[in-house]
Formats: structure tokens, C-alpha cells, sequence
């Protein structure tokens, strides 16, 4: 379904019309599930870590929603994700140490393969009770230089589609990794890089830019839109030019950014006037940390596509690295904003007026899953911590 061409105002879905609807009739008329508790579906594949930071022999602690993960690499270099609690005294397993193919609790060294299973207990006789057999082991798999989880039904893990990333395995781009902690629920990043819009908020960074929206899809699980960038003058950052199509090949055509919600995932690209393959493209998973889902960890992979001579991008790299930077810091400010505004209200009480946002709420409700209410009770009371558990 195609949406959204300039000036089109009629895609407002039923439940958003509820929303203008609550204002008019004094709150008798049904409303719609507030977004900000709705948890994310489970049932994908989730980044958790950088590969990197697990390499053979460690383990890492790492958390979805509030259900803390040990997640380890053996010996011989296969990662595996288990609860983050050892079956014996409930203590996180990762603090435990790996020993060959399997993790070993640090207290009492019960040890565990990547599947959950016990596999010894040091002290056990023949007269011991008969021990637990171990503890929920998460399906994970690796890509992009990221391990992912499956915290859903395992029985859908492998039916379910893993991000790839086939420009990396190509070696024709170059990634820029993020992994940063920010403290709103996964569905306000969502908007903030959908609705360009908020170009004002970046000034100082981007200059006068004026965005214009092309057009946008949205159908069930995704909404994608177009946006035309034409700058209008001012400063800024040098990194901002080296990533626009003026960048290394001098084109000074404005720039045709394409961003998608494909649910769980986001994505965003620039492809320059009269080519196909996008000079840059920036994949981002927003992962809830906590189980009220009001903090969220972002796993970000920039690929920047090598020029003719590599030595530009590689001299380049620290002006890209800075510019994105200072973006993501100015979007971080609003975002962690537009949360806290949600707390003190205890609602969502915005009033979005962009067809694109609104369509893209619709999408994200209805994707999504009730918050565990115990969740839900602990973030009202104002006392929910990073690890608490599920
Ligand atoms: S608490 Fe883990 S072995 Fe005792
Ligand atoms: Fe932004």
C-alpha cells in the first residue's frame, strides 16, 4: 500500500482518530493501548553483544527485558546465552569462568554446557538429592560481527528470518559499530529516525537542511519512507559533508535518504542520484534492557562503502566518527526527554500529527506484546532498576 505522497493527510489509522476523538468526548470513547507499554515481540532475533567482546574462554552478563543472560564462549569458540542464574543458589553465572565447553559457576563451580544442562557438579556423590537439570539456555547465533538471541518460543527460532548483512561479508564497506545505552522504550528511536522532521534539532551539526518526504509505505511489520534532503546553507560538521553525496565523489545532487521500520530492526540509506548501491547504510536494533522496557540498548552498524582509494575513507573515519556522534548525542537528548516527560505524566501524552508517525505507531502496537504486568506495577512505582528480574 502506497501512502503518504506530499500533502497526503489521510492515514491516520482508526485508533489514532480514537485518539483526537478522546479529547472531544472527555475520555468516555475506548482508547488506544498506550505504546510506551507495549513490550517488543520476543519472537525475533535480538543483538546482545558485540562478537568482539566475547571472545574464547569469556563471559559476558547481557540482558533483554529484564531477563538477565549469561553469554559465553567456549574454548573451542561456540557462543551460547543461558539464564543469568545458576540453578544451584541463584547466583549469575556470569561471574562464573568458562573451562572448556562449558560455563562454570564461581561459587560452588557447578558447570554448564551451552544447552543449559548441568554437566558436573564437583561435590556430588551417590547420596546426593538427585540436582536440577540446569537452567534456560537461550538459541543464539552470530552475525555482522553481533551475537544474537532468540528470548521467545524456541520452537519458532529457527523458522525465524536472522539479519544479514551482506555488504559486510563482501568487504565493500567499512563499519562504524555503536553500542550505546539509552534510557526510553525502544518505540520512541523508532520515531526519532522516521520523522526527519526534527532536522532543527541538529543545526549546529547538519547546517540549514530542509527534508522533504517523498512518499512512504507502511503495511503489517514495516513502514519505509523516502525523504529528499536539500541543504540550505550554513555551517556544519565536516563529517555530515563526507557522508553526503557530495562526499568523496563531489556530486552535489541533494540526497535521497530511504528509512524502514522493519520490525524489530531499523534501517537507514542514502543512495546517490543515478546509482543503485547505497554509499552508506545503517542498521540498528534498539534492544529493551529492563522488564518495564523504559531503557534500551542500541546495537548500531554503519556501512560506509570504500571508495577508489581506501586511504580517504580510513582518513575520513575519525570526521565521520564525530559528526555521528554529536547526532546521536543531540537525538539521545531528546528521546531520554520525550521519556521522562511519559514518567512524570504516567501517559503518552503527545500529540503527533505526522500521517508517516502515526502509521508507524499503529505498526509498532500492534507488532508488539502487553508488558509483563508485574513489569508494569514496578515501573509505576518509579523503582525499576537496570536488572530486575523477570
Ligand atoms: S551457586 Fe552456583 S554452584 Fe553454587
Ligand atoms: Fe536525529
Amino acid at each position: 500500500m502506497v501512502r503518504g505522497e506530499p500533502g497526503h493527510v489521510a492515514a491516520a489509522r482508526e485508533s489514532d482518530v480514537i485518539e483526537s476523538a478522546l479529547a472531544e468526548d472527555g475520555g468516555r470513547a475506548p482508547r488506544p493501548a498506550d505504546l510506551r507499554r507495549i513490550g517488543i515481540d520476543p519472537d525475533f532475533w535480538y543483538p546482545v553483544a558485540a562478537s568482539a567482546s566475547v571472545p574464547r574462554n569469556k563471559v559476558v552478563a547481557a540482558s533483554f527485558a529484564g531477563r538477565r543472560m549469561a553469554v559465553f564462549r567456549t574454548a573451542t569458540g561456540t557462543v551460547a546465552a543461558l539464564e543469568d542464574r545458576c540453578a544451584h543458589r541463584q547466583v549469575p553465572l556470569s561471574m562464573g569462568v568458562v573451562d572448556g565447553e562449558t560455563l562454570r559457576c564461581c561459587y560452588h563451580a557447578w558447570a554448564y554446557r551451552g544447552n543449559g544442562h548441568i554437566s558436573q557438579i564437583p561435590y556430588l556423590t551417590r547420596e546426593t538429592a538427585r540436582p536440577p537439570r540446569g537452567v534456560r539456555a537461550y538459541p543464539t547465533r552470530e552475525a555482522g560481527g553481533l551475537v544474537f538471541v532468540f528470548p521467545g518460543d524456541p520452537a519458532r527460532a529457527a523458522a525465524t528470518p536472522m539479519p544479514d548483512f551482506p555488504r559486510v561479508r563482501a568487504g565493500t564497506h567499512r563499519v562504524m559499530r555503536y553500542s550505546r545505552t539509552v534510557r526510553c522504550h525502544y518505540s520512541f528511536m523508532h520515531e526519532n529516525l522516521l520523522d526527519m522532521n526534527h532536522q532543527f534539532l541538529h543545526r549546529g551539526v547538519l547546517g540549514k537542511i530542509r527534508p522533504d518526504l517523498l512518499g512512504y509505505e507502511s503495511g503489517p511489520g514495516f513502514v519505509e519512507a523516502r525523504y529528499r534532503f536539500t541543504p540550505g546553507g550554513g555551517r556544519k560538521d565536516r563529517g555530515a559533508g563526507l557522508l553526503s553525496a557530495e562526499g568523496f565523489g563531489g556530486s552535489s545532487s541533494p540526497d535521497v535518504l530511504t528509512i524502514r521500520t522493519g520490525y524489530p530492526y531499523q534501517t537507514l540509506e542514502l543512495v546517490p542520484d543515478g546509482e543503485t548501491e547505497p554509499a552508506f547504510s545503517l542498521w540498528v536494533a534498539y534492544v529493551p534492557v529492563d522488564a518495564a522496557q523504559r531503557t534500551c540498548h542500541v546495537h548500531g552498524m554503519l556501512m560506509i562503502r570504500k571508495p577508489r582509494f581506501a586511504a580517504a575513507l580510513t582518513l575520513a573515519w575519525p570526521f565521520i566518527r564525530r559528526f555521528t556522534e554529536r547526532v546521536f548525542a543531540e537525538d539521545r537528548m531528546a528521546v531520554e526527554a520525550e521519556q521522562r516527560a511519559w514518567d512524570e505524566q504516567g501517559e503518552d501524552r503527545n500529540h503527533e500529527i505526522f500521517p508517516l508517525i502515526l502509521d508507524l505507531r499503529e505498526m509498532l502496537r500492534s507488532s508488539g506484546v502487553p508488558l509483563d504486568p508485574a513489569a508494569a506495577v514496578c515501573a509505576d512505582a518509579g523503582s525499576c532498576g537496570v536488572a530486575m528480574p523477570s
